[in-house]
């Protein structure tokens, strides 16, 4: 049968109206996880998501096909997928693609954080691979030894991977090309100069489990610490419990940088999925001084 024309546009335009309103509930603006991780505050998987703090350096981003979100650090040296975050640590774990583990050696370019972000080096065992020998003459800018003899057998243990033969490492006896560099501080760049310190490659371990000297059993990854502890914040900190227990995600207005309680159907409430309407608003502090003075490592 064929249509008018008039009953045609009207039936695309009500096709229309309803794909559109199906993209908004399958697609809220803020989600609360990312992958098989569960997003909370102060991270959020993009902007007006989480805290304004977080969100230059936060994102969740669809790999294109097959699903595979990933929530990946961005910062001046690269972008580093996130394989954990631990909110009563406030500690995240980084998986950086040029590191090296016991089953893939390869070389490594610099590892940086930006110093005005909310993110520092955590606890996890940095150890240094392919360096000029000897590593015993390796210091720090206060012209003390920079890696840690006590831990040299780490050193053993990690050049017994069979692929270590791939950075041409078996010249040298272990100690002399490989340094546990732990707790590892970055340089005035914020960054692990691998250049600098004239090493090759490096490897991190999140943790050593409970076979230090087996390597394929370590958990690799960069532990990072992150803060947004002040004033201010913990008023944010409470609104957002708050919010979260309603079943929304924390985020905040990007003309104000004030709190939203970002909900499932659509809607964003100033205080949370229960109550709309309350005009309640908490702001923010920007101050970047705070952040300065505990990263000062
Ligand atoms: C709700 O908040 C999110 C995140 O800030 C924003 O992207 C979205 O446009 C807001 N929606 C409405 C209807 O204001
Ligand atoms: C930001 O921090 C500096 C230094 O601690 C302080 O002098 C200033 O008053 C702070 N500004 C605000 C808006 O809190």
């Amino acid at each position: 049968m064929e249509l008018p024309p008039p009953a045609y546009l009207f039936i695309s335009f009500i096709i229309l109206i309803f794909s559109s309103q199906r993209t908004l509930t399958q697609d809220p603006a803020c989600r609360n996880t990312c992958n098989s991780l569960q997003i909370k505050y102060p991270f959020g998987t993009g902007p007006g998501c989480g805290s304004p703090l977080f969100h230059p350096y936060i994102t969740c981003t669809s790999s294109g096909g097959g699903g595979g979100d990933q929530l990946i650090l961005k910062t001046h040296t690269g972008s580093y997928p996130i394989t954990s975050i631990s909110y009563t640590t406030s500690t995240l774990t980084i998986n950086p693609p040029y590191m090296s583990t016991c089953t893939s050696m390869q070389n490594s370019p610099n590892l940086g954080l930006d110093w005005a972000s909310p993110f520092q080096i955590g606890p996890s065992t940095f150890i240094l691979l392919d360096c000029q020998p000897p590593t015993s003459s390796m210091t720090t800018t206060k012209n003390t030894p920079l890696c840690d003899p006590s831990y040299s057998f780490l050193c053993a243990s990690i050049y017994t991977c069979p692929d270590v033969v791939s950075l041409g490492l078996p010249l040298f006896p272990p100690t002399n090309t490989c340094c546990v560099y732990s707790p590892a501080n970055l340089n005035e760049k914020g960054e692990l100069d691998l250049r600098a310190l004239k090493c090759g490659a490096y490897t991190s371990a999140a943790s050593l489990g409970e076979y230090p000297i087996d390597p394929v059993k370590w958990v690799y990854g960069v532990v990072l610490k992150y803060t947004y502890g002040t004033l201010d914040n913990n008023v944010v900190d409470s609104k957002c419990k708050g919010c979260e227990i309603s079943g929304g995600v924390c985020g905040y207005n990007p003309s104000g940088n004030s709190f939203i309680c970002v909900c499932g159907n659509g809607l964003n409430s100033s205080l949370d999925c229960f109550n709309y309407g309350l005009n309640q608003v908490y702001g923010w502090s920007t101050n970047s001084s705070v952040h300065l003075l505990t990263r000062n490592i």
